[in-house]
């Protein structure tokens, strides 16, 4: 991980990553505390994940700590923001990335596939972005630390503009997730509270360990990158410092799509 050429641009600030044990949402904490944030890792079942990652931030001379929650459970998020506020005094960041992926041909998905994925990819969100809008609105500007109240970055995917066959319901959460950014950016942004979205492209993470781990799924996945390559975890790591940052001040209910140029239509290169 590229952590030298971070700024402290998020210095003494306090951020919340959920999903932030593995994969995009790792990358995305260790990224914060390496631009000066602390940072809390929230995370499902992997404690020792979790635990790693909190080590490998303090052997860095970061600060981080771990916790435990559910985030499609109402009683949980509020558990968990309350711990973090108590523990740091408020928070400034929200990174709502924690999302799954379960598969199926349309006819043979099940409701409960359906209504997993829409419970931690789209009802998620919405959960911990009431309860990071509630304390942002609790606090105000602090000068010192922030010229907003609050940033929300939610995590979503190409998939919230590319249909995707085999996966009705992820790209519906995605989709969802886009108008629910949009939408709450609107409402907030007077109270000095920016709201975006990353989607991000293929990056390489257990979510789409099959779409990269032989060389020929990896040559399948090239055609659809223009950039031609896959994307590192960092990628989006980068990205979410900055468009935490005060350095993205005035961009709100906007998404940028961190993909390679994946939503460019890469078959019309050549066709059309
Ligand atoms: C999905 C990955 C997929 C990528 C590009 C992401 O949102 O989680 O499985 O590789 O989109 O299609």
């Amino acid at each position: 991980m590229m952590s030298q050429t971070i700024e402290k641009v998020l210095q003494g600030q306090r951020a919340l990553v959920t999903g932030g044990s593995s994969g995009i949402g790792a990358a995305i904490a260790y990224a914060m505390a390496m631009a000066g944030a602390k940072v809390a890792i929230n995370y499902l079942s992997d404690s020792s994940a979790a635990q790693n990652l909190v080590n490998k931030i303090k052997g860095a001379g970061g600060e981080a700590l771990a916790i435990q929650a559910d985030i499609s459970q109402e009683q949980a998020v509020e558990n968990m923001f309350q711990s973090v506020i108590q523990t740091w005094d408020s928070l400034d960041i929200l990174v709502a990335n924690a999302g799954i992926q379960q598969d199926a041909a349309f006819t043979e998905m099940t409701l409960e596939q359906w209504n997993k994925v829409l419970a931690v990819n789209l009802t998620g969100q919405f959960l911990c972005a009431r309860e990071a809008v509630r304390e942002f609105l609790r606090r105000g500007v602090v000068p010192e630390l922030s010229c907003t109240a609050g940033k929300i970055i939610c995590m979503s995917s190409v998939h919230d503009v590319i249909p995707w066959a085999g996966h009705v319901n992820y790209a519906a959460s995605k989709g969802g997730l886009l108008m629910f950014m949009k939408s709450l950016a609107q409402e907030v942004a007077h109270q000095k509270i920016r709201v975006n979205g990353i989607s991000p492209g293929a990056i390489r993470t257990p979510i789409n360990r099959t779409a990269w781990e032989t060389p020929e799924a990896e040559a399948e996945l090239l055609k659809l990158i223009p950039y031609q390559r896959v994307g590192d975890p960092m990628d989006i790591g980068r990205a979410a410092v900055w468009l935490a940052s005060d350095a993205s001040d005035y961009i709100t209910g906007t998404t940028l799509y961190v993909d390679g140029g994946m939503t460019l239509y890469p078959g019309f290169r050549e066709g059309g």
